[in-house]
């Protein structure tokens, strides 16, 4: 991770830096110091850039003198509309730009939310680097420190600690999901959680005769046709009051899903080594609030299976028992995940009776088609807690659109054998017909369902959210719990 430190905005000795500015405003002290310092360097080429401050525009001035090797304009917009989440877009969009170098000065301009941009230029500057065995590429992530300039550094400073939890469970999460289902499999998921012991988690381990016992037969069909055997890990942090029920955090997570007996067309399958980014959401948000010691109380329930094909694989038109007794009729083994989460989230309810549930989960195809890749789907029972998911969701940049739901939608997954069928009648509706299913799990517990499917993996990266996994949810949810769950 990015190494930062805070110091007042004096001007840098060279090297390199990038300086936000804001739009429709006269030059800031600082730039005019650099300005000077360059012997105009910095006037002259947002002139000829017919650079602003516009929001997310970068303009970048080598070699400019004074000992600067590079120079980066950050447009952040209107002064009075920056808020964290503009703070947060500007230092990723800044490390990106500076990622040549290994040192780099990120100067505010006199703007605020240094701990946010700070926050943004380590996510920004983010990089997966594991299997490169010639770091070739890698030239371009050189970025390893940088210094925050601005007017209260000791304010930063006292701001940072938490944001920098909340930087390493978006990076956890970014690294489970870009992980091959090969390294990370099951066991490996779980093996990587009981590490977060040292941040103060409990963490809990259950194994497939555990799951057996406790009678998770639509978690156990999933599993059935894999060599890799299934687990599902709890984590708890307790930050709160002693007696108060906790927020329960559920995730999928399918560490490859190749569709099963159902199987996926080839081209694009290898997508589905990230089928298990709710449960690395669900992570690195519990290491984020154990990170930052949140106040509150919180459990966290991942359900870790591979789906795959074999001689033992469920079959179309198996029938299963759940963990809550309902039967189900599996007439597609690649809507798997619903029936992960049936089991997890029935668990989650009665174990630990939560004030409220979130799940998040990779769930279907068809959210993507209805949103794309901006926002995730929100399905709830409960419309306060949906407001507030959705708030936080525009308070971090985790956007989240709410869906319907009603009971139209769940008789289409009527099965003429059993409880219910795990699919809808045809496409139509496919991420209603998904929800419509978990919420026969959840029973009166406040729960909301985000469909993660599009915003989980971006192959193309924008604005400050370099490509690949994205860690959707972490900075959501902590959001969300900061402002709903915590007393100050
Ligand atoms: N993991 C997939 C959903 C998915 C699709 C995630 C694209 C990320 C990108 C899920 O298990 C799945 O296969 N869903 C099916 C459901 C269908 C069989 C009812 C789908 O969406 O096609
Ligand atoms: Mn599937
Ligand atoms: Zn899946």
């Amino acid at each position: 991770m990015l190494q930062i430190t805070f110091s007042p905005e004096n001007l840098p000795q060279g090297g390199a830096l990038a300086l936000l500015v804001a739009e429709g405003q006269a030059p800031s002290a600082f730039f005019k110091a650099v300005d000077d310092a360059t012997q105009g360097a910095l006037a002259r080429a947002a002139k000829a850039d017919d650079f602003s401050g516009k929001d997310g525009v970068v303009t970048t001035i080598l070699a400019p003198g004074a000992g600067f090797e590079r120079i980066v304009l950050v447009g952040v917009g209107k002064a009075d509309a920056f808020g964290p989440k503009e703070a947060e877009k500007a230092g990723s969009l800044a490390a990106s730009a500076l990622n040549r170098s290994e040192k780099a000065n990120i100067a505010l301009g006199g703007l605020p939310h240094a701990a946010h941009v700070a926050l943004g230029a380590t996510l920004g500057a983010y990089h997966f680097s594991l299997y490169r065995s010639v770091p070739a590429e890698d030239k371009k992530h050189a970025l390893a420190s940088v210094v925050v300039l601005s007017a209260d550094p000791a304010k930063a400073e006292a701001a940072w600690p938490a944001q920098a939890a909340v930087a390493r469970g978006v990076i956890l999460t970014r690294d489970l999901v870009t992980e091959p289902a090969n390294v990370l499999n099951p066991i490996e998921f779980a093996e990587r959680i009981t590490t977060l012991r040292s941040l103060g988690l409990e963490v809990e381990v259950l194994d497939r005769a555990a799951m057996e016992k406790l009678g998770f037969g639509a978690l156990l069909g999933v599993a059935q046709g894999s060599d890799n055997e299934p687990r599902t890990v709890i984590m708890r942090w307790n930050g709160g009051k002693k007696d108060d029920a906790p927020l329960a955090f559920i995730g999928k997570g399918v560490t490859f899903d190749c569709g099963g007996i159902s199987i996926k067309p080839a081209a694009g399958m290898e997508e589905m080594k990230g089928d298990m980014a709710g449960a690395a959401a669900v992570t690195g948000l519990m290491a984020a609030l154990a990170g930052r010691k949140a106040q509150v109380n919180a459990v966290g329930i991942v359900g870790l299976v591979e789906n795959m094909v074999s001689g033992n694989a469920q079959r179309p038109g198996d029938v299963v028992r759940s963990a809550s007794g309902q039967t189900i009729e599996v007439l597609n083994t690649d809507a798997e995940g619903r029936l992960v989460l049936a089991d997890v989230l029935w668990y989650a309810r009665e174990r630990f009776a939560p004030k409220l549930m979130v799940n998040l989960a990779t769930l279907t195809g068809a959210i993507v088609v209805s949103l794309g890749h901006e926002y995730a789907g929100l399905f709830s029972n409960n419309d306060e807690l949906a407001t507030a998911l959705t708030q936080a969701g525009a308070a971090t940049g985790d956007k989240l659109w709410r869906m319907p739901m009603g009971k139209e939608y769940d008789a289409l997954i009527k099965s003429d054998i059993a409880d219910m069928k795990n699919i809808g009648g045809g496409r139509a509706g496919g991420s209603i017909t998904a929800a419509q299913f978990l919420r026969r799990f959840v029973g009166e517990t406040p729960w909301a369902h985000l469909d993660i499917a599009g915003t989980a993996w971006l192959d193309k990266g924008k604005y400050g959210q370099p490509k690949g996994a994205t860690g959707f949810g972490v900075r959501l949810l902590n959001d969300f719990v900061r402002t709903q769950h915590e007393k100050a």
